[in-house]
């Protein structure tokens, strides 16, 4: 198979020399490892390093949840200290999702959408994931705040096999377009730093407008899937509940202004449940 192009450490380093970003001052690049994520909450990975791989053996989401991580995406988690309090981890994944909405735009010129709380999506189909994890050392500020972006960049349609061809596309597979991996990168990194700096400076009106501008979800029906103590992924849950009659739809109808889901009857909090569309099949 072709072999895609990919972002060299020389180009990378010249990049982060040049711009002096407020909170990311080096990239690793790396051929494939276990898990950028993992890899940044490590000692091996200071604040201040953002870590992109070619491949990853164990890419995972929320929940544990497996992440496709094959040639052609974006797989990059930023590491970096920043003044900002673990309860607010929700706000910035909501300004992260942004972020990356930003740079999918400038350089693939693609107005993509969000599905709360952090899935971007183009033509209903996920082209990216976010995981945000804090690391702690003792205070409420985190040590580290790990930020993981997969991004669907290059990947070919055969790339999402099985049930994922359904769910999952690449912007390559959806638009017939391949996208600069170092613009898309260096792209992100910027957008990231920008999310974070405003973050730490209480300024995420700009943020929330463009956010609730995209979410796809405001106006329509939803079931709420509560994150299970006993860590079962809540779509299990939700298939043993789907008939019962109590259990119900609830209408979306904002996002609150700690980016969390407003329904007609209550509040979601980001790190309380996800939500799936009553339109989807069961
Ligand atoms: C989700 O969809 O639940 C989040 C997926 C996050 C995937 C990224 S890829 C880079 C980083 N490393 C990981 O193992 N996960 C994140």
């Amino acid at each position: 198979m072709e072999r895609l192009e990919f972002l060299t450490q020389k180009r990378a380093d010249d990049f982060f020399r040049e711009k002096k970003l407020h909170y990311i001052n080096r990239l690793l690049v790396l051929e494939s490892t276990e898990s950028t994520n993992t890899l940044c909450k490590s000692d091996e990975i200071s604040a201040g390093t953002a870590v992109l791989a070619r491949t990853q053996t164990a890419g995972h989401g929320r929940l544990g949840r497996d992440f496709l991580s094959e040639d052609g995406g974006i797989y990059i988690s930023f590491c970096l200290s920043a003044n900002i309090k673990a309860d607010r981890l929700g706000v910035i994944t909501g300004m992260t999702a942004v972020a990356v909405l930003r740079a999918a735009k400038r350089v693939c010129g693609i107005d993509a959408g969000i599905k709360w709380l952090n899935d971007i999506l183009l033509d209903g189909k996920k082209i990216c994931g976010i995981l945000a994890e804090p690391t702690f050392s003792g205070s409420e500020y985190p040590e580290k705040i790990i930020i993981g972006i997969g991004f669907n960049l290059n990947q070919q349609k055969s790339a999402f096999r099985g049930g994922l061809s359904e769910t999952a596309g690449s912007v390559y597979a959806l638009t017939g377009r391949k996208s600069d991996v170092s613009g898309f990168v260096f792209a992100l990194s910027e957008e990231i730093d920008r999310a974070v700096f405003s973050a730490e400076q209480g300024d995420i009106s700009e943020y929330l407008r463009e956010y609730r501008k995209a979410c796809v979800n405001i106006g329509k029906e939803v079931y709420i899937l509560p994150f299970e103590k006993d860590g079962r992924d809540p779509k299990a849950a939700f298939e043993e509940n789907a008939n019962r009659a109590d259990f119900r739809s609830e209408t979306v109808i904002g996002i609150t202004d700690d980016f969390e889901l407003a329904t007609s009857g209550r509040i979601v909090r980001s790190g309380e449940a996800s939500i799936k569309e009553k339109d989807f099949e069961k």
